[in-house]
């Protein structure tokens, strides 16, 4: 009996593998039913009892002992195959799981805009973000030297000398692809322009020098400020809710002649004043007027016969009104926790 269990002893320590097969094989051989060491402990019986006491601890100590090499020998083989990159992929293994993008507060506002327009007729245009001196400010009816150019600080990509005609410089407003779609296609014109724009601004809570803004234009026959009224009070009322109220003040733009500013019945307040409008009940969202028939002329548009207007609105300001944002520099930062809250939104 001891000389079998030495016997075995030494198969077993001597015993080595890297294929699960053989593994396999070792653990039938040796410490299955039918293996080796099961057999040996079915001898015991025969075992005269003076011995019975050395041999059962010898057996047992075997049976350990071969034990604890297959467990030893399946860890090793396993890991190995897990960290080769020749073996197979391991299909049972769990997954693990990657976090998915969620899509940004402004592309999801300016795709509603942009749905809103096109269920009235208005297609996309866009233009460069780099733009020359004519498209941003003179087929605008900015003159050359003229204060209204300083309306909005600009990012100057020439240097000082070159003559302001020539000058190229990151576009400050989305008002540039107007004269772009002007000098490029005949009336009848109904786009909306969105995009991004540059202006040398000191970034804050309220400003930063990259916004974004989307632009529209309606040039026909007879187009009217009824037109415009009624085109805007439209969008308002479809972007912000069916109880939303309109007004028009005038204002002031180069390019438009009557200019005037359109404000919303607060959202948050429902008009009855809070901090967000400044206890007034309104806020402002966009500027518009009819297109100026300098501009029409400037841009090869009769302007006996085609009138038109124009609009444009900060997608960033329209965004923190619709969801209650106070600072327009978390659009920028790319915070996760920020931009988490928008999730499942398209
Ligand atoms: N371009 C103007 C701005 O950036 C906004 C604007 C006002 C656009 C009136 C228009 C308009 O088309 O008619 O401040």
């Amino acid at each position: 009996m001891k000389e079998k269990i030495n016997e075995i002893l030494q198969e077993v320590e001597s015993f080595a593998t890297d294929s699960l097969d053989k593994l396999e094989e070792y653990r039938i051989g040796y410490l299955s039913k039918k293996g080796k060491i099961p057999a040996l402990f079915g001898d015991f019986k025969n075992v005269v009892p003076e011995d019975r006491k050395e041999m059962g601890q010898l057996l047992n100590e075997l049976k350990n002992k071969a034990q604890s090499k297959l467990n030893l020998l399946k860890d090793e083989i396993t890991t190995k195959k897990e960290t080769s990159v020749d073996d197979d992929i391991d299909l049972t293994r769990p997954v693990e799981f990657r976090d998915v993008g969620t899509r940004h507060p402004l592309s999801i506002v300016r795709r509603q805009i942009l749905d809103i327009f096109d269920r009235i007729g208005y297609t996309v245009a866009e233009g460069p973000e780099i733009e020359n001196d004519w498209h941003n400010f003179s087929a605008l009816n900015f003159p050359e030297e003229h204060p209204a150019r300083d309306m909005q600080d600009t990012f100057f990509v020439s240097d000082d000398k070159t003559p302001s005609a020539e000058k190229i410089a990151l576009r400050t407003h989305t008002s540039s692809v107007q004269a772009r779609v002007m000098e490029n296609n005949k009336p009848p014109i109904r786009v909306v322009a969105p995009g991004r724009v540059f202006r040398n601004e000191a970034i804050s809570a309220r400003a930063h020098c990259i916004f974004h803004q989307v632009e529209g234009l309606y040039i026909d026959h007879n187009v009217s400020f009824a037109d415009l009224k009624q085109t805007l009070y439209y969008f308002a009322r479809e972007f912000f809710g069916e109880d939303t109220k309109v007004r028009f003040r005038p204002s002031y733009f180069p390019f438009t002649e009557p200019s005037a500013e359109m404000d919303i019945s607060c959202k948050i307040c429902g008009g009855k004043g809070c901090k967000i409008c400044k206890y007034s009940g309104w806020v402002e969202i966009l500027g518009c007027g009819m297109v100026d028939p300098n501009v029409l002329e400037s841009n090869n548009i009769d302007s006996k016969e085609y009138t038109g207007f124009a609009f444009g609105m900060g997608i960033e300001r329209i965004t923190m009104l619709k969801y209650q944002i106070n600072d327009l520099r978390l659009f920028f930062e790319n915070d996760i926790r920020f931009l988490k809250q928008f999730e499942g939104a398209f």
